[in-house]
């Protein structure tokens, strides 16, 4: 049996997109299903927060803690990273002209969160612009240092940057937020299940992550860790019953995030058998799952940068299963319109050669970049056919 049998991606198309969006394999997907056939058989019994859902959600809290080496009290689940950042930015007290630090690598959504956020404090935006293609972590580093100020409330930064999958060196970056009177919210979306995470090391304030991404687990779930002292402060996007709830047995923080309304809990219930299955892919579980995702995403992203002949852009310390490559100019379709080159390059792909992947303009360079993801179904034959297919493409 190949490792891609235990998925259900459309067998005519290669997958090379699992960052955006994850991909769940089949049997979570039953476990699932068989989640919401109990649920349905005694919703009352299941969903009442104190009946069968708080315990239920604990269990998959104990995982979670385990996975990112965090007490599970501290850990609360939303709906997704974007969930989580939201939460956050919404929360902590900001007062006219404090700034949040956001990056040129962040993602839209979420720094669209914190211009959102800062336009209703009265806080100011800045934004560390950090190189791509860069040298190494150091320039990462630098960026923020040349924004960083007395006035930096909070630092929102990707552990793993969504338009160019770089690892950012976010233990540095607390450390240097931290001295400089900072809290810091790690944006970990892709980190969890293509990393090893250890927040008793890392020790950021606020740090949250999709579960759906590369722990394959149902959309949408995601985790929000937040540090004892600030838990009272933080609240959920969606305020509900625990607001005024008096509990003397878990923290508000746990009561509130816990039931937002009525919703599908079995994306997170779903958490244990996706954590499980994703760890017995191979022997050595979960790590030799991380590792060898990112040797195929280095090998696919040298074979690639070969022979499109475009310089390997970061370091391969700064790679784990995401990898992506600027485009030559001269090696757009011949459009004239750097977007719609863009456009046409993604549909080519998808459309006549199968391929999903994203194709996109990142800063002001005048020409696309690509993204790979290589997760377990994926394979280097793959690559080696879509350098194949943009070659023919683009000359
Ligand atoms: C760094 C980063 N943050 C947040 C998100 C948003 O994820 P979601 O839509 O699941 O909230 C993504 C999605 O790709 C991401 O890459």
């Amino acid at each position: 049996m190949l490792l891609s049998d235990h998925w259900q991606l459309n067998p005519e198309i290669d997958f090379l997109n699992h960052g955006s969006f994850g991909a769940c394999p089949r049997i979570v997907l039953q476990k699932q299903r068989d989640l919401i056939d109990e649920l349905e058989r005694d919703p009352i019994h299941y969903l009442a927060p104190e009946r069968q859902l708080e315990p239920k959600l604990d269990q998959v809290r104990q995982t979670i803690g385990q996975l990112i080496n965090a007490p599970s009290s501290d850990i609360a689940f939303v709906r997704n990273a974007t969930d989580g950042v939201n939460a956050v930015l919404n929360s902590v007290p900001l007062e006219p002209l404090d700034e949040i630090l956001i990056t040129n690598h962040g993602y839209n959504a979420c720094n669209n969160a914190a211009r959102h956020v800062a336009e209703k404090t009265g806080a100011k935006v800045t934004v560390a612009e950090i190189p791509f293609p860069l040298k190494s972590s150091s320039d990462v580093i630098t960026a923020i240092e040349q924004e960083i100020t007395a006035r930096t409330r909070l630092v929102l930064v990707d552990h793993v940057t969504s338009p160019t999958g770089l690892i950012l060196p976010v233990k540095e970056i607390i450390a240097l937020a931290h001295k400089n009177g900072s809290q810091v919210l790690v944006d970990g979306a892709h980190a969890a299940g293509m990393l090893p995470l250890n927040l008793a090391t890392l020790a950021p304030d606020f740090y949250t992550a999709n579960h759906h991404k590369w722990l394959c687990c149902p959309k949408a779930s995601g985790f929000l860790f937040v540090k004892p002292e600030l838990q009272d402060q933080i609240r959920p996007t969606v305020i509900s019953h625990g607001a005024n709830q008096i509990r003397s047995d878990r923290s508000r923080f746990r009561v509130e995030f816990d039931w937002t309304g009525t919703y599908d809990p079995t994306p997170i219930l779903a958490v244990n058998a996706a954590i499980d299955f994703m760890g017995s892919l191979y022997d050595g579980g979960l790590s030799e799952l991380y590792k060898t995702n990112r040797q195929k995403t280095l090998a696919a992203r040298k074979l690639l940068c070969d022979e499109l002949q475009i310089d390997v852009p970061s370091s391969d310390d700064m790679i784990g299963s995401l990898a992506t490559i600027p485009l030559n100019a001269t090696q757009l379709p011949k459009t004239g319109n750097p977007t719609h080159a863009t456009d046409q390059l993604q549909r080519i792909l998808y459309q006549e050669h199968g391929f999903e992947l994203p194709i996109f303009q990142f800063g002001s360079a005048s020409a696309p970049f690509l993204r790979i993801s290589m997760q377990a179904y994926n394979e280097l034959h793959q690559i080696e056919r879509l350098a194949v297919a943009v070659s023919q493409i683009t000359t």
